[in-house]
This record gives structure tokens, C-alpha cells and sequence, in this order.
């Protein structure tokens, strides 16, 4: 029976100490690394959500052995092949809702010399792939799908692939990183210099797999190579910024809150909420600054603050891509004009970001408009709340709106919400062990 999940008032300040599961973007790519090195490569901190999960069960599907040593899922040791050992699979390649997953899947795919068919669900069927499908058969891969190889499902035969020059036309990680992947299996250098910079996971991590990635005149350049090794330290993974930003909000937004973040990733390239949200007025402060494998991370420590609106700088935009469900959420409990341009993105991504947000927040009395390519907000610091709305089964929608409910005069149901598994499966835990109002209900009818 379909779920829906019922948030309301906090009853009290939300206080203490949440740890947060590890970060979704490097869990993709510790697996994909993993299973192309040779050697053992064990991981900590890994996020069981479904979407790595995906990423995980897809190379199972390739040959790739994998042992899990917990129950949670968080800990791993991955057999790699080797960068020409992948088998071709017997079954399509299902990535489920996970965009990540899919678009460096391509990459990955389009450097073997076999036939291979990606899908996912509904939502990722609508999401645009020409951006990765593209750029991979200017390297040399043959790639045909639906509406010209620009939707899934995509059908793939790869093989021997030349590096390229690429500039992207939007910023994008998952395209700036399908390219690098696609690099590993290259006969000359891949070079890929972004519109604005992106977050720079898959460059941090090559190293640790004995693959320098240098940086020459605002070109990201990869080298030719025939191997990856598995490091000999366990690739750890920090705490998800942005699973730890619905706490910080929500903490900084409920009166009398003080909440700690341990070991938080602080990646610059992700902590665009952080800034903005800090020139908010929110009160989110670092400290235990410190660096797990090539990411810098710090415990973050968030009170209760009083929150006004901002414009958002364009340059903020990127770093800041997955949390605008959230920040227009503080915004409209905030005083005066929140203004975001420049985030076009939104409208493809897990939902329409900018329509879906807009729609959930006015149903509960927010004054939100919905821009091309942004949204001006008018906080008012009060939400009446008192209806039910559509997360259009986006995780960050169904947790944006969960915190928003934290401060509304009267309780939010949403529906279609069960996709925060996708990247924080225990949300509604943690948050209810931190005094947050929310609980899963059977929908009636
Ligand atoms: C991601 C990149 C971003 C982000 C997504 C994860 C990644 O997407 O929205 O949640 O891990 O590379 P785009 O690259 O499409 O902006």
C-alpha cells in the first residue's frame, strides 16, 4: 500500500548530534573506480541508498565480485577486474532513478568493446542523456536509443575510443565525469574544460587509483593509461553535505535548536548551500577542519537563526545545484526577497525542481514564483502548512518539504515520498532521533 509521510510543528527545539550517512556522488564513483582497478579495494562509509546501490548491482552484473561486511551496507570490499575485464552483461543495466549512476554509466560503457543496454525507471527515462551521449561517440562509441540516443533505454557497444577536447555547454559533473571515464579507455589525452566548475569528485579520486588528473589552463586533463590500482588504504567516505543540509536547516529554523554535524565532506565544489545559506543569516559554523582521503571534511555546528532573503550569485549556482528545494524552503521562512537565476538545471532533474517546489510551497501558503531558469521568493518567516502535496516521487522534494513542515502552523502530507531511499534512506530515523515531526502514514483510499 502506498505510503505518505505527515510532518508538522516541531514540538520542541532539535538538539544534539546526527551522523550522517556517507556522501551518494563518491560512493557512485569509489565502486566504478573499485571495480575497474586491479586489485581489492575496500570502502567505508558507503551510502547504501538505492542509487549506489544500483551502481553496485550493475557491475555485479559485469563480473565484478563484491563482499559486504555489515548489515548497513556501509562497508565493502570490491574485486576489481582491471580496466579490460568487465564481461558483457546477460540482462539490461537498470540505474533505477539514479542520474548519476546512468550518465557515468555511459562513459564506463562506452570504453567496452561489448554490447550492453542501460534503463531506469520512469523518471530517468525523462531525464536528457545526449549531454554524456554526445560527447561518447565523438570518442568512438556507438550508442543508439530512444529520440536519437538523447533518452533511455540506450543500447551501447563501445571499444577502443579516442581522447578528445571537450567543452561542455552545461556545467555538469555527471557529464564532466562520464568524459574522464571514458578517458580511462582513450588512445591519447582527455581534456575537459567546464563552463563554470563542477564538483570535482572523479578528479579528487583517480589519484587514490594511481591516476594523476592535472589541471593546465583551465583544461581538466586526463592522461592515456591501461591501469588503475586499487589503493592499499580503505577508500573512506565522508558524511553527504547534502543529507547534512536538511538537518542544519532544519535545526537553524526551529527556535532554540544547536545541532552538530560530525565529519561533514566540505568539498567547495558542494558547499555552495553552506554560503548561502550562512549570507542568510544561518548560523552554521566549522570546526575540526581535517581531510579524509582527498576531501577536506569538518564537524559543522548550527543554531537557531534568524533568516532573511538574498540574491544568489551565479557562481554559487553549481556548488549549491541539489539544495534549492531546501534553500526555498528556508527562504520562504525567512524575511523579505530570496532571488535565484542562473538554475535551469532544476527543471531536469529527479522532478522539475522549480515547478514542483513552487506548487508544494504555495499549496501551504508560501508566496513562490516559479522562474525559467530560477525563483523569486517573499518570506514572510511563517508557513501555514495544512494541505497536501506531491514530492513527484524526488527525494529532495519529499525532505525539503519535511523540514519546511518543522515550522508550518499545520501538519504537510506528502505524497509520493518513498524515494528518499534513493539517497537517504534513513532520514525519517534520524530526524524523528532529533525531535523533528514526521512519520510515515498509510495513504487512505
Ligand atoms: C552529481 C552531479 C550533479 C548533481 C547530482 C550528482 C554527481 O548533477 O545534481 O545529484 O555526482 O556528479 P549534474 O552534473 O547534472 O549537475
Amino acid at each position: 500500500m502506498a505510503k505518505v509521510l505527515i510532518a508538522g510543528r516541531a514540538l520542541g527545539a532539535l538538539n544534539g548530534e546526527i551522523r550522517i550517512p556517507g556522501d551518494k556522488s563518491m560512493s557512485h564513483r569509489a565502486v566504478m573506480l573499485a571495480a575497474l582497478a586491479e586489485g581489492d579495494t575496500h570502502i567505508e562509509g558507503f551510502l547504501s541508498g538505492e542509487d549506489n546501490l544500483s551502481t553496485a548491482a550493475i557491475f555485479a552484473q559485469m563480473g565484478v565480485a563484491i563482499d559486504w561486511h555489515n548489515a548497513a551496507k556501509s562497508a565493502l570490499t570490491v574485486h576489481g577486474v582491471g580496466l579490460h575485464g568487465l564481461r558483457e552483461p546477460v540482462g539490461v543495466l537498470d540505474a533505477g532513478n539514479a542520474g548519476t549512476c546512468a550518465r557515468l554509466m555511459v562513459g564506463v560503457l562506452a570504453g567496452q568493446p561489448f554490447h550492453s543496454v542501460l534503463v531506469g525507471d520512469a523518471s530517468l527515462h525523462q531525464r536528457p542523456m545526449a549531454r554524456v551521449t554526445d560527447p561518447a561517440r565523438l570518442m568512438g562509441a556507438h550508442i543508439d536509443g530512444r529520440d536519437g540516443g538523447s533518452k533511455l533505454p540506450l543500447a551501447i557497444r563501445g571499444g577502443a575510443l579516442h581522447g578528445m577536447d571537450f567543452e561542455p555547454k552545461v556545467a555538469s559533473a555527471q557529464v564532466k565525469s562520464c568524459v574522464l571515464l571514458a578517458g580511462l579507455f582513450a588512445d591519447g589525452a582527455t581534456r575537459v574544460r567546464e563552463p563554470r566548475p563542477t564538483r570535482d569528485h572523479t578528479e579528487r579520486m583517480l589519484p587514490l587509483f594511481g591516476q594523476p588528473v592535472v589541471s593546465e589552463a583551465g583544461w581538466i586533463v586526463l592522461r592515456p593509461t591501461d591501469l588503475l590500482t586499487a589503493p592499499q588504504a580503505t577508500v573512506v567516505i565522508p558524511s553527504d553535505p547534502s543529507s547534512a543540509a536538511f538537518f542544519a536547516v532544519a535545526a537553524a529554523l526551529v527556535p532554540g535548536s544547536s545541532l552538530r554535524l560530525p565529519a561533514v565532506g566540505m568539498n567547495p565544489r558542494r558547499d555552495g548551500w553552506r554560503r548561502i545559506f550562512t549570507a542568510m543569516g544561518g548560523v552554521v559554523t566549522m570546526v575540526n577542519s581535517a581531510e579524509v582521503g582527498s576531501e577536506p571534511v569538518a564537524d559543522l555546528e548550527v543554531m537557531a537563526s534568524r533568516l532573511h532573503g538574498v540574491t544568489v550569485a551565479a557562481t554559487d549556482v553549481p556548488d549549491a545545484i541539489d539544495e534549492f528545494p531546501l534553500l526555498f524552503a528556508a527562504a520562504v521562512l525567512a524575511e523579505g526577497e530570496f532571488l535565484l537565476h542562473g538554475a535551469a538545471e532544476l527543471r531536469v532533474k529527479e522532478s522539475d525542481r522549480i515547478a514542483v517546489m513552487a506548487d508544494a510551497l504555495n499549496a501551504a501558503g508560501a508566496q513562490v514564483e516559479a522562474l525559467e531558469d530560477g525563483a523569486r521568493i517573499v518570506g514572510t518567516g511563517h508557513l501555514a502548512g495544512g494541505c497536501t502535496v506531491d514530492a513527484h516521487g524526488d527525494h529532495r522534494i519529499a525532505m525539503a518539504m519535511a523540514v519546511a513542515a518543522q515550522c508550518a502552523d499545520a501538519p504537510i502530507t506528502i505524497r509520493n515520498a518513498e524515494a528518499i531511499a534513493t539517497s537517504f534512506p534513513d532520514f525519517v530515523p534520524l530526524a524523528q532521533q532529533l525531535g523533528m515531526n514526521l512519520q510515515w502514514s498509510e495513504a487512505a483510499g
